[in-house]
């Protein structure tokens, strides 16, 4: 019997394959697909028509993703949006949301950002005119792997100059996940608004945006959400500062009622859908109408308990076969503190992950020294992490299996 099984069967994993990076690009899902069918078929079938008429109007198709997602974050319907790329809706974030008072202009970012972030922060600050030198706060890292909560927590309650900050929910690399609500708290006591990149948690991760006092957060839809490639990203701005213009402004944030009149007054939506800004990606968003029924079926909350017996055992196996010398993990050891994927740091890693791809396990590097594997409760099993385990430390104990390996395996 298979020990812990996937939690759903709707899931296409390439046979043989052992796919250990559902938090890069999750897998193909039936649902999915016929989504993405049904989708391209009303554009066959009813050409302009689509936008208004079909089983999914095109027009109204992003409030179907709203009302869908909202629940796996903890939020209203109201207060998601699904469109655009994560960095995009990282700058609407910052073009609405940031706001400068003398001596409060900074803002602050962790020192492991996901590059994107840091990009996106930096060109916003200069499009203001605002030296990043000056008004760019970095909260360093004192081991390159995790962050210090709770120091998060004290310059958050301490330092003055900071106006806005841009935190990860679930580390990009070490997967350490921190705790939302109590950073909130505090960010809420200083009046700081903090920005909450989701990208590695969204799907994976029973957030609670609601009771946590979340007011911002954005992430993408081809992880944990299993969009696809180039699927859309979300975003989340809690009702209360639904009043606010959007700094990035276009004619979909429309009140619905009025984007026709095409008057040249913009009369935004009332709720998160003014902060919507071109016509939407409505081919890439297809998938996630099946995916994300998928994920409600089986349920976030389910989904979490399971993704960390799987990270558990992950760990536990590691720790039971691999010399601590040759494969250290980075991700915090407390399930309270763990994303849904467990970091390796291992020498000559971007080797070692050549090495299992060629063994048909496919985890994912990050440079210079991590392998990141990452299970997906909806279509792993604890075997998977027994068996993906095992050949990593074969790989280990025999570094000659590795030689030219990178050269022979395309990424
Ligand atoms: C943590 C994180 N933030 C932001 C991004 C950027 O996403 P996008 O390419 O959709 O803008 C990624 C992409 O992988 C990511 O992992």
């Amino acid at each position: 019997m298979t020990h812990l099984p996937p939690l759903s069967d709707d899931f296409l994993v390439p046979p043989g394959v052992i796919y250990l990076d559902g938090n890069s690009l999750g897998l193909a899902s039936r649902g999915a697909i016929a989504a993405l069918d049904r989708i391209s078929r009303s554009w066959a079938d009813l050409a302009i028509q689509g936008w208004t008429e079909g089983s999914d109007p095109w027009f109204t198709m992003g409030r179907k993703l709203s009302g869908l997602l909202a629940p796996l974050l903890g939020a209203d319907a109201d207060e998601v949006l699904v469109g655009d790329s994560t960095t995009v809706r990282l700058h609407q974030i910052l073009q609405s949301f940031y706001s400068a008072e003398p001596g409060r202009s900074k803002i602050l970012i962790d020192a492991l950002a996901f590059p994107s972030d840091r990009y996106a922060v930096e060109s916003f600050l200069r499009g203001r005119g605002l030296d990043p030198g000056d008004h760019l706060a970095v909260f360093e890292s004192a081991d390159g792997y995790t962050l210090d909560e709770n120091a998060i927590v004290d310059r958050l309650e301490t330092d003055r100059s900071i106006a806005l900050a841009v935190l990860p929910s679930v580390l990009y690399r070490s997967g350490q996940m921190l705790d939302m609500a109590r950073i909130e708290r505090a960010a809420m006591r200083s009046g700081v608004l903090v920005a909450w990149d989701c990208a590695h948690s969204a799907g994976v991760v029973d957030h609670a945006f609601r009771d946590s006092g979340v007011r911002l957060a954005f992430g993408c839809g081809y992880k944990w959400l299993n969009g696809g490639p180039g699927a859309p990203a979300w975003l989340y701005v809690a009702r209360d500062l639904h009043g606010t213009m959007p700094g990035l402004a276009g004619w979909f944030g429309s009140d619905p009622a009025r984007q026709f009149e095409m008057k040249h007054q913009f009369d935004p939506a009332a709720d998160v859908h003014r902060f919507a800004i071109g016509t939407p990606h409505v081919l890439s968003a297809a998938p996630l109408l099946g995916s994300l029924e998928t994920i409600q079926a089986v349920g976030i909350d389910r989904i979490r308990r399971r993704s960390l017996e799987l990270t558990s055992l992950l760990r536990h196996e590691i720790g039971r076969w691999i010399d601590p010398e040759l494969a250290e993990i980075v991700t915090p050891e407390d399930p309270e503190q763990r994303g849904g994927h467990i970091a390796v740091r291992v020498r000559n890693a971007r080797a070692v992950s050549f090495g299992l791809r060629r063994n048909r396990v496919v985890p994912d590097f990050r440079p210079p020294d991590l392998i990141r594997l990452a299970p997906s409760p909806l279509y792993n099993s604890g075997d998977d992490c027994i068996r993906a385990v095992e050949i990593l430390a074969r790989l280990l104990r025999n570094p000659e299996e590795l030689s030219g390996v990178a050269d022979a395996v395309v990424t």
